[in-house]
This record gives C-alpha cells, structure tokens and sequence, in this order.
C-alpha cells in the first residue's frame, strides 16, 4: 500500500511529536525533513562548502550529527532552505521516501504543498509563537526571551521566501496545538488518518 501523510507547520509546533506517534500508530516509515536542511547548514558550516554542493552530496551518516537539533543549527537550516538549488537537491529522496510501500509520514515546511501535492492526508501543526518558543525553551534552555525571537525571525524567513514558502495547502486540516496536550494533538491527527484510511 503506497499511503502518505505530510505535515508541515512552524518551527515547535509539535510536528514531529505528532509524526512519530501517527507513523507508529499506523505502522508507516516517518522522514523529519527539517533534518535534511539541518544537515546542509551544519555541514556547510562546518567545512566552509557551498550549501548547493553540501546539498547535492548529502550521506545518511551527516544526518546522525549531534548537534543538529541546536537552534544555530536551525537557523543555519533555514538560511540554506532559502536557496532554490538547495531545495532542488533533496527533492528527489524526499518523494520517493514519501511513496514507499507500506506508508510514509513526512513532517516539514513545504510536503503538502510542494513535495507530495497529493499526498493522501495533509496536516498543518500551528500553535501561537509564545507557546513554540515555551516549548522549544524547554528542550534547549538558556534565555527564553532570545528563544522567541530566534522562532520569529526563522518563521518570517520560512514563511516570506520566495520558493516553497511555509503555508497550509488549501486542503489540508489545520490542527492548533496551542492548548492541546501532546495526547489530544496525536488523536486529533490520528483520526483524521483513520478517517481517510477507512
Ligand atoms: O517538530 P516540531 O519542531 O514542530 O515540534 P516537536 O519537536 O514535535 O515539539 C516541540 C516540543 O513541544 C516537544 O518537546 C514536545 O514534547 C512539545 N509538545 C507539547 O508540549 N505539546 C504538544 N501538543 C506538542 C508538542
Ligand atoms: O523542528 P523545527 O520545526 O524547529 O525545525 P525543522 O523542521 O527541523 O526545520 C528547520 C528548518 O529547515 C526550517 O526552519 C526551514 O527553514 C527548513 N525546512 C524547510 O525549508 N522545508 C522543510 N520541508 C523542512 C525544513
């Protein structure tokens, strides 16, 4: 059975929370494709090399660094996901991953709009910035306030770049998980695959 689920949405909405539980759930392979523009910007960073070649050459093992979940880290990301080449690279791993047998959840910026248009369910995670950061605050520590303003400034870029910019596709269903709990967020997203599946 070939079955895909995107969900996209801003940075610590609960994507990938939600991700892993409805890929576990239904059995299906799960892809955190912010892992892949993590891994650009890192490496890119780290070896002085142009992100589009970064990109191009991308190995399994550069997604097993440690410090990819770092918020320099995602600022790095987001700063490479910005250039069309960059996007252009991972494109191709990214549908077949999502057309696999036996299911595929991808959770990113653009996998409903973009990388898997007609993908099967389509969930948009949101939540108000005050709660991301809350939340992302809790993960990395440090100043909560400088946390903040890091998830604002990488939601603008993500959401004003000119290619593949963060939005909900028209059809896909908005979950607000602002005032949800991790249990109801998953049940939310798991009904609607049922939903779909039935
Ligand atoms: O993948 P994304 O950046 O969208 O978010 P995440 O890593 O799944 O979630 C960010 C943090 O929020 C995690 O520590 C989750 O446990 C937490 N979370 C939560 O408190 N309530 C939810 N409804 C969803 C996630
Ligand atoms: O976990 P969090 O939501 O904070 O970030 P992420 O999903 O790991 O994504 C890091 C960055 O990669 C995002 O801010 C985007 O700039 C970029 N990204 C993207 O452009 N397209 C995707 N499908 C996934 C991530």
């Amino acid at each position: 059975m070939r079955f895909t689920i995107a969900i996209d949405g801003p940075a610590a909405a609960g994507k990938g929370t939600i991700s892993r539980a409805v890929a576990e759930r239904f059995g299906f392979a799960h892809l955190d494709t912010g892992a892949l523009y993590r891994a650009v910007g890192v490496k890119a960073q780290a070896t002085g090399r142009d992100p589009v070649d970064t990109a191009r050459s991308l190995s399994p093992a550069d997604l097993e660094r440690d410090d990819l979940r770092t918020l320099a880290a995602g600022q790095a990301a987001s700063k490479v996901a910005a250039l069309p080449e960059v996007r252009a690279a991972l494109v191709d791993f990214q549908r077949e991953f999502a057309r696999r047998e036996g299911g595929a959840v991808l959770d990113g910026r653009d996998i409903g709009t973009v990388i898997c248009p007609g993908a099967e369910v389509k969930l948009f995670v949101t939540a108000s910035p005050e709660v991301r950061a809350h939340r992302r605050w809790l993960e990395v520590g440090g100043d909560e306030v400088q946390v903040l303003a890091e998830v604002r400034e990488r939601d603008a870029r993500d959401m004003n770049r000119a290619d593949a910019p963060l939005r909900p596709a028209e059809d896909a269903l908005v979950i607000d998980t602002s005032d949800l709990s991790i249990e109801e967020a998953v049940a939310a997203a798991c009904a609607a695959v049922a939903a779909r599946l039935a």
